[in-house]
C-alpha cells in the first residue's frame, strides 16, 4: 500500500513536525496495513491557522456558491471514480463486508452531490427579508459561514461520517480541519487527495491524522476553531463539549444510542427478523442508530425468537473482500474484547444466550465473533441499558402498546428507534410518542442524505444531514436599517 505518513495541511502533503507514526490495522487478519502519520499539538496549531488563514483572507468563504457547487461535484465525481479501490481500503481498514463499502462510499459520493445542490440555493436564499413591526426600518436575516469547523469522526463509517460533516461545511463557505478515527485514518487522507484534485483552495479541508489524546484533544481546545462537529461516544463527546464551553465554540454532537424496536403481534414474522437482522447485524452492529433493544408483542415473541435464531447462525462471517460474507470482523482488538465482556455480563445477569458469542470455528485470526441474540434480558440489566455497539441484539416481551411504548422511551439515549405493526395507525401514533429523533415505520436503518438526522436526550446535539445539516455550519446574521428621514430625535430635540 502507498504511503499515509503525512498530513494534509494548506494543500500540501506534510511530514508531522515530531516525525510520529502510528499503525493501522487489518481487523481481519491483525496484520498492519499502513504506518500512519500522527499529528500532535503542534501540527494541529500549523493545520488550524492554515484553516484561519483560508477563512479569514482565502476565496472559499466569499465565492458564489454555485462555485463552490462545482468544486463539490468535483470531489463528489473524484470519489465515484475510486469507487472500488476505496471501498476495498475501507474494508481493510474497517472490516466491513465489501457490498457495505461500496454502499458507504457511493453515499458519501452523494453527499458531496446533494451539499453541491444546496450551496447553489445559498446563492438566492442566503438573505430573507423581515417584516419588522416598525415600518421605519428594514432588515434582512442573511446566513454566512459559521467559520473555521473542526470535526473529528469515528472508526464505523469512516468516509461516509467524513463526508457527513466536510460536504456541508464546504458547502457553506466553512473551511476545517478533520481529524479521522486512528482505527480508519485511511480513506479521509484520501479524500484530502480527492479535494486536491478537485481545485479545492489550500487550507480549506485540512487532515490530520492522529489519536484522541494527541490530537482530537489540541483540536477541541484551539482557540482559532469556531464550530466543533463530532461524531463518537458519550463520554469522549462530553470532553469536546467542555472543552467547547471555555470559549463557546458552537458545537454539535452525535454520540451513541440503545436504540429500541418495538414488534407488534400482527407483524409477518419474516419481515420483522429481516429487519431485526438488518437493524443489528449490518455493519457488525457498530452503528449509532443500531436497533439493538428489540421488544416484542407476547403472541409472537417465541416463534419470533426462533426464526432469529435460525437465521442469526446462517449468516455468513468471514474477511470483507471474500464473495457472499454478510457479517466482518470488529473493528479492533479493544472493540472486541469491549463487546465479548458485555456478552459475559449479559450471562452473569441472568440473561438467556440463544445463540452466538463465540469465535467462529473457521477463523482462527482476526476479531470475529459469533452474532448473539439475548432473550429474557431484564429491563434493569446492563446489556438492556447500555450501548454495546457490536452483533448483540437484546430481545424482550411487552403485553400493550402502552408497555411497549414505556419501555422504548426508558433510557438515557435518544438517537433512533422502529416500530413494526401492519396497522399503519397504531405505527404513527407510536412513532409519535417515542422520545428519538430517527423513527423508522416498518424497517430499520435506512439513512437518507435529505433527511435530519440526530439524537435527543444523551444521543446528541444538533442534526445533520438535509437542510439541518447545512444549518450546522452557517450563522444567522440579522442586518437592520434606518430608511426614515425624520431624525430619530432621542438626545438631539
Ligand atoms: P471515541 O468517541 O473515543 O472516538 C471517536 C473520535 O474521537 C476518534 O477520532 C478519536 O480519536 C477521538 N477522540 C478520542 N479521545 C478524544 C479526546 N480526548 N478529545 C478529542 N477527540 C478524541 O470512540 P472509540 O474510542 O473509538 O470507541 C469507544 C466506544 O465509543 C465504542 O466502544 C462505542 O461504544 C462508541 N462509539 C460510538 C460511535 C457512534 O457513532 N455513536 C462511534 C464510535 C464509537
Ligand atoms: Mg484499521
Amino acid at each position: 500500500m502507498k504511503s499515509y505518513e503525512q498530513l494534509f495541511i494548506d494543500g500540501r502533503w506534510v511530514a508531522p513536525v515530531n516525525r510520529g507514526r502510528f499503525d493501522t490495522i487489518d481487523p481481519s487478519n491483525e496484520e498492519v496495513i499502513a504506518s500512519v502519520a500522527a499529528a500532535t499539538a503542534e501540527d494541529i496549531d500549523i493545520a488550524v491557522r492554515a484553516a484561519r488563514k483560508a477563512f479569514d483572507e482565502g476565496p472559499w468563504p466569499r465565492m458564489r456558491g454555485a462555485e463552490r457547487a462545482a468544486v463539490l461535484r468535483r470531489i463528489g465525481k473524484g470519489i465515484r471514480d475510486r469507487l472500488q479501490e476505496l471501498a476495498e481500503i475501507e474494508v481493510r481498514d474497517n472490516g466491513k463486508p465489501l457490498p457495505e463499502a461500496l454502499w458507504d462510499l457511493g453515499d458519501a459520493a452523494g453527499c458531496f452531490e446533494y451539499y453541491a445542490g444546496l450551496a447553489e440555493k445559498l446563492d438566492e436564499h442566503a438573505e430573507t427579508p423581515i417584516t419588522l413591526s416598525d415600518d421605519r426600518f428594514s432588515s434582512v436575516a442573511r446566513k454566512e459561514p459559521v467559520g473555521v469547523a473542526g470535526a473529528i469522526i469515528p472508526w464505523n463509517f469512516p468516509m461516509l461520517m467524513a463526508a457527513w460533516k466536510v460536504a456541508p461545511a464546504l458547502a457553506a463557505g466553512c473551511t476545517m480541519v478533520l481529524k479521522p478515527s486512528e482505527l480508519t485514518p485511511l480513506t479521509a487522507l484520501e479524500l484530502a487527495d480527492i479535494a486536491a484534485n478537485a481545485d479545492l483552495p489550500p487550507g480549506v479541508l485540512n487532515v490530520v491524522t492522529g489519536l484522541g489524546p494527541d490530537a482530537g484533544a489540541p483540536l477541541s481546545t484551539h482557540p482559532g476553531i469556531d464550530k466543533l462537529a463530532f461524531t463518537g461516544s458519550v463520554p469522549t463527546g462530553s470532553r469536546i463539549m467542555h472543552a467547547a464551553a471555555r470559549d463557546i465554540k458552537n458545537v454539535s454532537l452525535e454520540l451513541g444510542g440503545k436504540s429500541p424496536f418495538i414488534v407488534f403481534d400482527d407483524s409477518d414474522i419474516d419481515a420483522a427478523v429481516e429487519w431485526i437482522m438488518f437493524g443489528i447485524f449490518w455493519n457488525q452492529g457498530e452503528v449509532c442508530s443500531a436497533t439493538s433493544r428489540v421488544l416484542v408483542q407476547r403472541g409472537i415473541h417465541d416463534r419470533l425468537l426462533d426464526r432469529l435464531k435460525e437465521e442469526t447462525r446462517k449468516i455468513t462471517i468471514g474477511n470483507g473482500l471474500k464473495d457472499g460474507v454478510l457479517l466482518g470482523p470488529i473493528v479492533s482488538k479493544g472493540q472486541l474484547d469491549k463487546v465479548r465482556d458485555a456478552v459475559e455480563r449479559g450471562v452473569r445477569e441472568g440473561a438467556r444466550l440463544v445463540t452466538g458469542g463465540g469465535r467462529p470455528a473457521h477463523l482462527d485470526k482476526g476479531y470475529f465473533m459469533e452474532p448473539v441474540v439475548f432473550a429474557n434480558v431484564s429491563a434493569d440489566s446492563w446489556i438492556w441499558n447500555e450501548e454495546i455497539f457490536g452483533p448483540v441484539v437484546c430481545i424482550r416481551a411487552f403485553d400493550d402498546e402502552a408497555e411497549a411504548v414505556r419501555s422504548a422511551n426508558d433510557s438515557r439515549f435518544g438517537l433512533a428507534a422502529a416500530v413494526m405493526s401492519r396497522d399503519l395507525a397504531r405505527c404513527e401514533r407510536v412513532a409519535r410518542a417515542l422520545r428519538a429523533g430517527i423513527v423508522w415505520i416498518n424497517c430499520s436503518q435506512p439513512t437518507f442524505t435529505e433527511a435530519p438526522w440526530g439524537g435527543y436526550k444523551q444521543s446528541g446535539i444538533g442534526r445533520e444531514l438535509g437542510e439541518w445539516g447545512l444549518n450546522n455550519y452557517l450563522e444567522t446574521k440579522q442586518i437592520t436599517r434606518y430608511d426614515s428621514d425624520t431624525p430619530w430625535g432621542w438626545y438631539i430635540k
